[in-house]
C-alpha cells in the first residue's frame, strides 16, 4: 500500500510543481524533500551477431523497458542506465544500443559497465554518452555515478595480446582469469572532493555498476575497494547504493548505507547459493526470489521503478514474465525490505547451473 501511496504523492508533486512557487510545494510536503520516482534500466547486453543482425532477444528487452517506461504515468522525473549496455563492447553494440535508449522521453543518466569497458577502455562508450563518473542534484538528493567496474594496471594494459582477448576474458561471469572490480585511487580522490561539498544530512543515491560490497569474488559480484569508499560515505546520514551487474535481486544495510541491485532486461543469473549447490553469499539481509527458468527466455528480467522519499529508496521490480516484487526502505528497522516475498513452496526447487 505504502508503495501505491508513493506512486500517488509523486504524481501530485509533479502537477502543483508546476502551478505553485517552490516555497508553497515544500510546505505541502511538509519539508525541504519532495518526494519523486526515476526509472533504472540495466544490463541489455545487446549482441551483435553479424552485418545489421544482433541477438534477437536481448533486443526485445531493452526495448520493452523503453516502451514501458516512457508510458509511466506519472512519469518518472529522469532514466538512469544501469551498465552493460553491450555484450563485448564494440561499435556496432553500443550504436545500437544508444538507438534504442534514444528513444526514452526522459534525460538519461549512464552507468558503465565491464562490458561496455574493456575493448577499448571506455573510449567509445565516453564518446558517445561522456563523463564516466559525475555527479549531480535532484530536489534536495545528491547524486553520485561511478565507474566501479576499473582494476588494476598489470591485468588491464599488461597481460593480453589483443583487446579482443582482454574483453572476452572479462565477459565471462565465473573466469578464474577475471581481476576484482575496483572504483581507483584517482576516482576515490575524486569522491571525496565531490562529498566535501555536501552536508551531512543531504541524501545520497549513488549509482555504480559492481556492488559498492563484497559479495562473492568467484563471479565478481564484488568491488575490491568497497570499504574504502563505505568509510568516505560513513559521515552521511543516510546513504543508498543502487547497483545493476548481479542480475538479480539483492538487499542489504550496511550501517547507513542501504545497497538495492536492479534486475537485467536480458537474462538472470541464478544466485550464487544455487550454484553447484555451495554455500550462499548473498548479502544478509537478501531473500532469494525464484531461481531462474533457462526454458522461459523473458524470466525474471525486467526494470525498475524507484520512489524516493525522506531520502531513502523504494524499488518497484516490473518483472517480464513474474509477479512483480517491491523492496522498500523500512524506516523503523532501518534497512530495506520485501514486500511481498514469494512462497517457498511455489517455488521450483534449486538447480545446477550450467
Ligand atoms: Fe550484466
Ligand atoms: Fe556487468
Amino acid at each position: 500500500m505504502s508503495n501505491r501511496r508513493n506512486f500517488i504523492k509523486a504524481g501530485a508533486t509533479l502537477i502543483t510543481a508546476g502551478v505553485l512557487p517552490v516555497s508553497l510545494v515544500k510546505l505541502a510536503f511538509g519539508g525541504e524533500r519532495e518526494d519523486f520516482t526515476f526509472a533504472y534500466i540495466s544490463d541489455s547486453h545487446i549482441q551483435h551477431i553479424k552485418g545489421s543482425k544482433f541477438v534477437r532477444n536481448w533486443d526485445q528487452g531493452l526495448i520493452r523497458a523503453v516502451a514501458e517506461t516512457n508510458l509511466m504515468n506519472p512519469k518518472p522525473e529522469f532514466v538512469v542506465f544501469g551498465g552493460d549496455l553491450a555484450q563485448l563492447g564494440s561499435k556496432p553494440e553500443l550504436d545500437h544500443g544508444a538507438e534504442m535508449l534514444s528513444k526514452l522521453n526522459y534525460k538519461t543518466h549512464m552507468v558503465m559497465g565491464e562490458h561496455d569497458y574493456y575493448l577499448d577502455l571506455g573510449k567509445y562508450w565516453s564518446d558517445l554518452f561522456g563523463e564516466q563518473h559525475y555527479s549531480f542534484d535532484h530536489k534536495g538528493v545528491h547524486f553520485i555515478t561511478l565507474n566501479s567496474i576499473l582494476t588494476y594496471d598489470e591485468w588491464t594494459y599488461d597481460r593480453w595480446s589483443t583487446p579482443e582477448q582482454r574483453m572476452s576474458e572479462m565477459a565471462g561471469l565465473d573466469n578464474p582469469n577475471g581481476s576484482p572490480f575496483m572504483v581507483g585511487k584517482r576516482q576515490r580522490q575524486w569522491l571525496k572532493k565531490d562529498l566535501s561539498k555536501v552536508s551531512k544530512d543531504t541524501p545520497i543515491v549513488i549509482f555504480s555498476h559492481s556492488p559498492l560490497q563484497k559479495i562473492y569474488k568467484g563471479w565478481n559480484f564484488w568491488t575490491d575497494d568497497a570499504e574504502q569508499i563505505q568509510k568516505l560515505l560513513k559521515p552521511f546520514k543516510k546513504v543508498n547504493v543502487v547497483y545493476g551487474h548481479v542480475h538479480q535481486i539483492q538487499y542489504n544495510q550496511i550501517g547507513n548505507i542501504a545497497f538495492n541491485s536492479v534486475m537485467a532486461t536480458a537474462w538472470p543469473w541464478p544466485y550464487p547459493g544455487t550454484y553447484a549447490q555451495g554455500d550462499s553469499h548473498l548479502p544478509v539481509m537478501t531473500v532469494p526470489m525464484n531461481r531462474a527458468d533457462p526454458f522461459n527466455e523473458r524470466d525474471a528480467t525486467g526494470w525498475q521503478l524507484i520512489d524516493v522519499h525522506s531520502g531513502r529508496v523504494d524499488l518497484n521490480y516490473n518483472l517480464y514474465a513474474n509477479q512483480n516484487r517491491s523492496v522498500a526502505f523500512d524506516h523503523k528497522k532501518n534497512r530495506p525490505q520485501d514486500v511481498d516475498y514469494q512462497d517457498k513452496n511455489q517455488q521450483i526447487p534449486p538447480q545446477l547451473h550450467f
